[in-house]
């Protein structure tokens, strides 16, 4: 059977001469609802190992904007599961050399990181990352989101995580949970979220300080809708005092925005963590952090 193989459905058995000849008569047999699959759905993911990268980023915005509280908007937030950001056990390891996170930079250090859903306790193996300003407000955006109380949209979630990654799947049973638990408001919007993120910040307290984050987004998005977006989201920072939080991969940063060294290790897939905001009247772009995309490892720029 094809499920032996694996890992997410219980199966141990590793790829062998026998998998391509299971694999056809999988696809035979289950031809109808496989086309139906591929013809309405997309491939949809939600990883809050991002968090590790967030809640740090979350730390430096609330720091520079003297403690204000935060105001977090998720575009493109697929289940609105990092919205949960503050929820979550962040576990900070570094090969016993201390991290400083948000603190002096340090670029020689590799800072292995590990999230984990379940408590509201923070673990911080990290001495000097600073407490994030509270989050008053959190709202996510998505043309296509997924309700975390549809049992059907939530096994497509699943079933889009790569199957031999059992932590990742059972991090992401957890999160799910617990988002039901909390009700994070996840909106749809039309195919751009714009005029949903005016609202919402015509919405916001004047004391709160608003962030807009996309995370692994952009690459949805046509070269025409990027720089739209992009123009759309500097506009918001000079005219309204948003702080935009754009993580993505590093050919997908702000157009202006020079590229940092990239990380000495495993930098396929890195994500690149940046900054538009607005100081001194002038908007100011730069590179927070390198990370794992699924939060495995954190390299802070900031
Ligand atoms: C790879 S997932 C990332 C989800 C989440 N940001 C994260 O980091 O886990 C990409 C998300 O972008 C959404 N998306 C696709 N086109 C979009 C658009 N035009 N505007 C906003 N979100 C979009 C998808 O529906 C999906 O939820």
């Amino acid at each position: 059977m094809l499920s032996d193989y694996f890992p997410s459905v219980g199966g141990q058995r590793a790829p062998d001469a026998e998998l391509g000849a299971t694999l056809r008569d999988f696809v035979a047999q289950q031809q109808g609802p496989i086309s139906a699959h591929l013809r309405h759905r997309h491939t949809q993911t939600n990883e809050i190992g991002r968090c590790v990268a967030l809640w740090p980023v979350l730390a430096h915005i609330a720091q520079e904007s003297g403690g204000a509280a935060l105001a977090l908007l998720d575009v493109g937030s697929s289940a609105g599961l990092n919205l949960g950001v503050d929820a979550y056990t962040l576990c900070y390891h570094c090969g016993g050399a201390s991290v400083h996170v948000g603190g002096a930079p340090r670029t020689d250090c590799r800072c292995c990181v590990a999230s984990c859903v379940g408590s509201a306790a923070r673990s911080m193996g990290c001495a000097n990352l600073p407490v994030a300003g509270a989050l008053s407000h959190r709202l996510g955006l998505d043309p296509m989101p997924v309700d975390v109380r549809d049992t059907d949209a939530t096994r497509w979630l699943q079933a889009c995580v790569w199957p031999c990654d059992l932590v990742r799947q059972q991090r992401l049973a957890l999160a799910l949970e617990l988002a039901r638990q909390h009700g994070w408001q996840v909106k749809q919007t039309g195919p751009s979220c714009i005029e949903a993120i005016h609202a919402w910040l015509d919405g916001l307290p004047s004391a709160v300080q608003p962030v807009v984050l996309n995370s692994w987004v952009l690459c949805y998005f046509s070269e025409q809708e990027r720089a739209r977006h992009e123009q759309a989201m500097i506009d918001l920072v000079r005219q309204r005092g948003v702080v935009w939080v754009s993580a993505e991969t590093p050919s997908l940063r702000p157009t202006d925005m020079a590229l940092p060294a990239t990380p000495p290790h495993d930098s396929k897939g890195a994500t690149l963590w940046c900054q538009v905001s607005h100081h001194a009247g002038e908007v100011r772009q730069r590179a927070l952090a390198w990370s794992h995309p699924h939060g495995a490892w954190l390299q802070w720029l900031g």
